[in-house]
């Protein structure tokens, strides 16, 4: 289990759930892993920085520290369930600026410490909703189809060297997905896929671990759905 052996990877979102699961399963691999949160996270193989992704200035500081990475992984993220007639302008942007101009600022800055030494792997995480839409979830779907997009634009800008790509997950068993998040209605409907149940972070993770690792060197600009078959395509 050394794939990643002397790779150095940074992952956000890394205090819990799946960025924590993504942090374990590089740092299995081999990975010296830098850990980033809103919440300072307890180390997992190295370095751990508190910074906000949707904030320019704290992931320049943040990178300017790190030294030359061979990963990044974007699982920051929000998640707010609203009607959309109910919702002001505020949630809808915070879920546009932590979830969409977060991943423009960790990749970018991503892209930037890697174009020295001219390769690296970017992961954005995304979510099945990009695809499927769901009621209720208006700032949240389109934050999440927006990193889709950015995907794919600097998949096509940094090829063949950097490989963009990014993980859509289903459902998963994360505090995100609770009762003080979303509401009866939602969380009955989030293991209507043809498994039936709803994944868990290592499952999200493994296909994180896959796109960061030799198995994956003819791939970018890919979204690829761990979501136990709810997204076909
Ligand atoms: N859990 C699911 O069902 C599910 C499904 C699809 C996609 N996702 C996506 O996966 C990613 C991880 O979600 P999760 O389920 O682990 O959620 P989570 O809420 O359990 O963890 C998210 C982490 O991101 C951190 N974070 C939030 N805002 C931040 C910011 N501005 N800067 C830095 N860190 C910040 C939080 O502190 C937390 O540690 C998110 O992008 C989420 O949208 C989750």
């Amino acid at each position: 289990m050394s794939a990643l052996k002397g790779q150095r990877a940074l992952v956000t979102g890394a205090a819990r759930g799946i960025g924590r699961a993504c942090g374990d399963a590089l740092a299995t691999l081999g990975a010296e892993v830098i850990c980033v949160d809103l919440t300072l996270p307890k180390p997992i193989s190295g370095p751990c920085f508190q910074a906000d992704v949707s904030d320019a200035t704290s992931v320049k500081e943040t990178f300017a520290q790190v030294g030359p990475l061979d990963i990044v992984v974007n699982a920051a993220g929000i998640l707010i369930e609203e009607p959309t007639l109910d919702m002001g302008v505020d949630g809808f942007d915070k879920q546009i600026a932590v979830n969409l101009r977060g991943s423009f600022l960790i990749a970018q800055a991503a892209l930037n410490n890697m174009a020295p030494h001219g390769q690296g792997r970017v992961i954005l995480v995304a979510s099945e909703l990009a695809h499927l839409g769901r009621a209720r979830f208006a700032g949240y779907c389109a934050s999440k189809a927006g990193v889709i997009g950015l995907t794919r634009a600097l998949a096509r800008e940094f090829a063949p060297n950097i490989l963009v790509n990014a993980v859509a997950p289903g459902p998963t068993d994360t505090p995100m997905l609770s009762a003080e998040n979303m509401s009866p209605e939602t969380l009955d409907l989030e293991a209507d896929n043809p498994m039936g149940r709803i994944g868990q972070p290592s499952e999200i993770a493994a296909a994180v671990a896959f796109l960061a690792g030799p198995g994956a060197t003819f791939m970018t600009g890919q979204t690829i759905c761990p979501s136990g078959g709810a997204v076909m395509l």
